[in-house]
């Protein structure tokens, strides 16, 4: 929400506290934040960050940027139905625009946002090579689209001789969404984390990063509600373990949840508007979660965390991904 919810000098300041306490990547997009603003458009973003990188000297070395593209809005009040989208002519225009707003020659990692199936699959990932062949793009991912998609995709990069998809970005958090329905935000069917992402993701060995993990504040902000979406059985005994861990452990609920995440090999990128979420998100990262702990956060139900990956680890004594494995 930077330079739309959050104005400039918050955002500077959450930017500093970021990297001085050792943060590195910075996930946005072209289309942040067009429901936000006035002109119906995104880019203020990416336009603020730009702003905030020509403010501090030396920080584009110390910083990686992940953008994103194929979700702007073809015109004000068109999403979702009509997007830039994902056809080669709207990969360069749009990678152009995010480079121009950024003030950068290179981006760190590019997503493809949200799926295109007007456009080829071959047409996508061959305006996508042009982009790491020429040094601009250091490396590609996919979000919200089908694991089956970004499999076949990989296939023809391969072919193709261009770096593959390497890095899945979902929707996914301790709390799982009734199957069926769509957490609140979420208009991509198949945006939120399922196990077969998660299993592409350990196979080929993809880093997996979570987006909207704290449901919006949910867990930890008396005035926000857990949304209806998430009203399931298991999330109530979810939501009775997370209680007694933080409790146990003195921590929020949602730093549990972030924890555990990270437990799991997942990377969750944070959303705030303020200093002291930032400040107890990146307490969460150094968390250790006890063994205990993580055993009965993961006992309930059948879900993308749990069997069958740590059962393949303990009986095949270990298997290495960029995953991670939960030992115990
Ligand atoms: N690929 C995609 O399609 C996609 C979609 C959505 C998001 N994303 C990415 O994921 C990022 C995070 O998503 P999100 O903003 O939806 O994440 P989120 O973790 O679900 O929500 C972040 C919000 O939680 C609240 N919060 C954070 N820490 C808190 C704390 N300690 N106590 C109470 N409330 C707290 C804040 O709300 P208040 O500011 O209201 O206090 C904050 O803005 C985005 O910035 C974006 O980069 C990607």
């Amino acid at each position: 929400m930077f330079g739309t919810g959050v104005g400039e000098r918050d955002a500077f300041a959450l930017l500093d506290r970021f990297v001085d306490r050792g943060g590195v990547w910075i996930d946005t997009a072209d289309c942040y934040s067009f429901w936000a603003d006035s002109s119906g458009l995104g880019g203020q973003s990416e336009r603020l960050i730009g702003r905030w990188l020509r403010a501090r000297p030396g920080m584009r070395d110390r910083v990686k940027i992940s953008t994103k593209l194929g979700a702007q809005p073809a015109a004000p009040g068109s999403w979702p139905e009509h997007r830039a989208g994902l056809s080669a002519s709207a990969i360069h225009k749009a990678f152009d625009g995010s480079r121009m707003r950024l003030g950068v020659e290179n981006v760190d990692l590019l997503w493809i946002h949200q799926e295109d199936r007007a456009a080829s699959l071959e047409e996508t990932v061959s305006a996508l090579g042009e982009l790491t062949v020429a040094g601009v793009v250091a490396r590609v991912g996919a979000s919200n689209h089908p694991a089956w998609r970004v499999e076949s995709a990989r296939t023809l990069q391969a072919s193709l001789g261009f770096s593959e998809f390497d890095a899945l970005q979902h929707s996914t958090s301790y709390l799982l969404p009734r199957p069926g329905t769509l957490p609140p935000g979420v208009v991509h069917r198949f945006g939120p984390l399922s196990d077969e992402h998660r299993d592409l993701a350990v196979e080929r060995g993809m880093e997996v990063w979570a987006y909207s993990p704290l449901l919006s504040g949910a867990y930890d902000n008396p005035d926000k509600s857990v949304p209806d979406v998430y009203d399931q059985p298991g999330n109530v005994a979810r939501l009775r373990i997370l209680g007694d861990v933080a409790s146990e452990i003195g921590v929020t609920r949602g730093q549990v949840v972030l924890a555990w995440l990270l437990a799991n090999g997942v990377h969750p990128i944070l959303g705030g508007s303020k200093l002291y979420q930032l400040d107890a998100a990146l307490e969460a990262a150094t968390l250790r979660l006890p063994a205990d702990a993580l055993r009965r956060l993961n006992s309930v139900d059948r879900t993308p965390w749990s069997d069958p990956y740590n059962k393949i680890t303990s009986e095949t004594g270990g298997r290495s991904s960029a995953m991670g494995t939960l030992s115990e």
